[in-house]
Formats: structure tokens, sequence, C-alpha cells
């Protein structure tokens, strides 16, 4: 296998000799060596959203754009019948959505908690891996792994990546609520960077994933995934909170939304973005559902605190950063009570 460190050569990102990490935010690559954050927001701001030419127009014409934008919105999508699911996948397959996650690297947390929780030679299974930035260094680092995604634009980018690299992956463009696995195939599966808040229908769509990976996982086997939390003290905490109230108004007055449930966002589907539906809930709701699928949470902390070597505690559903959430498929199943 290739020891080269796994870098795309278009960003050439300048890499810090290897050493111990350094607490600095950043990527770890495999060998240890680190892009700064800076440099790495840099790089992905390159893919910038562009403004479709409805939401230009109206914007030109309008002294009062963004009100009227908003407006436009609502009352225009609720008359529409369109599938989120695979507007999900439009938005994910767009070529400068593409571009921004071409940048591969584990995040610091990511790299420690695979390392303590899946053994060298397992079998994972990456879902929503995008263009490769989990895939390959996990590849480099002796697992078999199989990269899956909704997006087939997303895969050809990671495929062609690892092929740059002679990786040996197995790719496959998929569902992750109904996966083409036979049971128990993977010693563990990852679902990276909020990827399961992507699929639609609410708590039974995630629900949906959770018994997907339940059965092609083996017993014994690591489920890693992250989220975002609905009470997280950050940049968007207010949004959130007008969301909600928001929300709840149109329920108690029974207006029709488009959100179903606390905490789903719908957006326009004519315009160009990358996220046209997000679902953040509470990690509590998360863990609770793992436990009703069969799951035992084995860890749970915020990127945050693992950077700083910090142990899980209750204040870290409210940190700012992503929560990460390591759910083992029992060895033996519960001996049902007679
Ligand atoms: C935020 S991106 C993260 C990509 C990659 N894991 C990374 O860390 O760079 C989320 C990914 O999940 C994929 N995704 C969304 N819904 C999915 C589904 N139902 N099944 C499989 N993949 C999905 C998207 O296409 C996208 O590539």
């Amino acid at each position: 296998m290739s020891h080269v460190p796994l870098v795309h050569k278009r960003y050439s990102i300048r890499i810090v000799p290897p050493g111990p990490y350094n607490g600095a935010e950043g990527l770890v690559f495999p060998r240890g060596e680190i892009a700064v954050k800076s440099q790495y927001n840099t790089l992905i701001s390159k893919g910038l959203p562009k403004i479709s030419k409805r939401h230009k127009q109206v914007k030109n014409r309008h002294p009062n754009a963004s009100q009227l934008d908003r407006k436009i919105d609502k009352d225009y999508l609720l008359t529409m019948n369109f599938n989120i699911k695979k507007q999900v996948q439009k938005g994910y397959s767009r070529a400068w959505v593409v571009d921004k996650y071409a940048v591969v690297g584990l995040w610091p947390s990511e790299d420690e908690l695979f390392q303590k929780f899946w053994p060298y030679g397992t079998r994972v299974l990456d879902l929503g891996c995008g263009a490769g930035r989990t895939t390959l260094p996990i590849a480099q680092q002796d697992y078999w792994v199989t990269g899956a995604d909704i997006s087939f634009p997303m895969v050809k980018r990671a495929r062609d990546q690892a092929e740059r690299w002679r990786l040996p992956i197995t790719w496959a463009t998929l569902d992750a609520t109904d996966l083409p696995f036979a049971n128990e195939t993977f010693g563990a599966v990852l679902f990276s960077y909020n990827g399961i808040e992507l699929v639609p229908d609410g708590k039974e769509g995630k629900q949906c994933v959770l018994n997907e990976v339940w059965r092609v996982l083996k017993p014994g086997g690591h489920f890693i995934f992250t989220t975002h939390a609905i009470e997280a003290f950050n940049q968007y905490a207010f949004l959130r909170f007008s969301r909600l109230i928001s929300f709840l108004i149109s329920k108690t007055l029974r207006r029709p939304t488009l959100a179903k449930e606390i905490g789903e966002v719908v957006n326009d589907p004519n315009r160009n973005l990358e996220v046209y539906y997000m679902q953040i809930i509470s990690p509590r709701t998360y863990r609770k559902m793992l436990t009703n699928t069969g799951f035992e949470v084995v860890y749970y902390n915020s990127r945050q605190r693992i950077d700083q070597q910090k142990p899980p505690n209750w204040l870290a559903d409210m940190d700012p950063d992503f929560k990460f959430y390591v759910a083992q498929k029992p060895v033996a199943p519960p001996i049902a009570e007679i």
C-alpha cells in the first residue's frame, strides 16, 4: 500500500512536518502532517455558491429584497411537490460543492477515535463519503474501505483521487437508508460530517439509517458519526431559536409548513445551494434512538472537547462544535425475557 501523504495537489497545502499534534485546529493526515485551519478555510471558500437568476432578478427589482425573498421561498415552496431526497442528491452533485469537499484529510478527533475503536484490518463502510476526505486516509491506514455516497459526482471524484494515490477502495453510489449489503458485512461504519442530518423524513429517516447500519455491522462493530445540536451555543443559535419559534407558532395555528418536525430546514430547490434539507435535533434524541435500535453508546463527546483532551460530560451537548457518537453493536444479542 502506498504511503505518500494524502494531499490534493491542486490545492498545494503546505505540510507541517510530522510531529505531535500541537493543538492548532487543523487537518491531520495519516502520517501526522497538519494543514492549519486558516489555509483549509481559504481552500474551501473557493467554491462559492452562485445566486440563481430568478433570485438575482427579484433582488435587483425590489427595494426590500430579503423580505420578499423569504416570502417567495415560503409561499412558492408550499405549492411545489418536490422530492427532498433528490434535491439533497442534486445539492451534493454540483461541481462547486464537489470541489469544496475534495480536500482530503482526517480531523484530529476522527483520527483519535478511529484508532481507539477500529482495530487495523477492519472492513469499514464510509457512508456519505463525499469526495473521499475520510475514505482515503482510512484506506491508507490499513483498513479495507468501501466509500459510498448518494451523489455519483462525489463518488467519482473520490475514486479519481484514490486512483491517483493507488489506494484499493471499493466504491458505491447508494442511499444510506437502503444499503445493498448483506447482513454483518462490515466491522465498522462511519457517517462523518453531519451526513445523517441530511437524510429527510425527520427522525424516521434517521432511524432507517440506524437500522441499516445495525444490520450491516458485525456484532462488536462500532458505528461512528457526527451531528450538530439544537442546543449548541454558537453563531447559529439565534437563527435556530427563531426557526423553532416560527415552527411552533405555525403548528399551533395549523398553518402549512415545509418543516414537518422540529429542527427541519427545507430550502428552495431553484436556488443554487449546497444544503436543500437538514434537520438539527438534540444529541439526547440520537442517543435514545441508538439505544432503542439496540446499540450501546460507548462514547459521546464534542469535537472541541476531544481536541482539548477533555473527557465527555453534559456540557458537550451545548458546545458549539460537532458531536461525536460511537455506538457499538453488542457481541451477543440480549436474551429475550420469557
Ligand atoms: C457534508 S457532506 C460530507 C462529505 C464527507 N463525509 C466529508 O466529510 O467531506 C455529506 C455527504 O453525505 C451525502 N449524503 C447525503 N444524504 C445521503 C444519503 N441518504 N445516503 C448517502 N449519502 C448521503 C452527501 O451526498 C454528501 O456527500
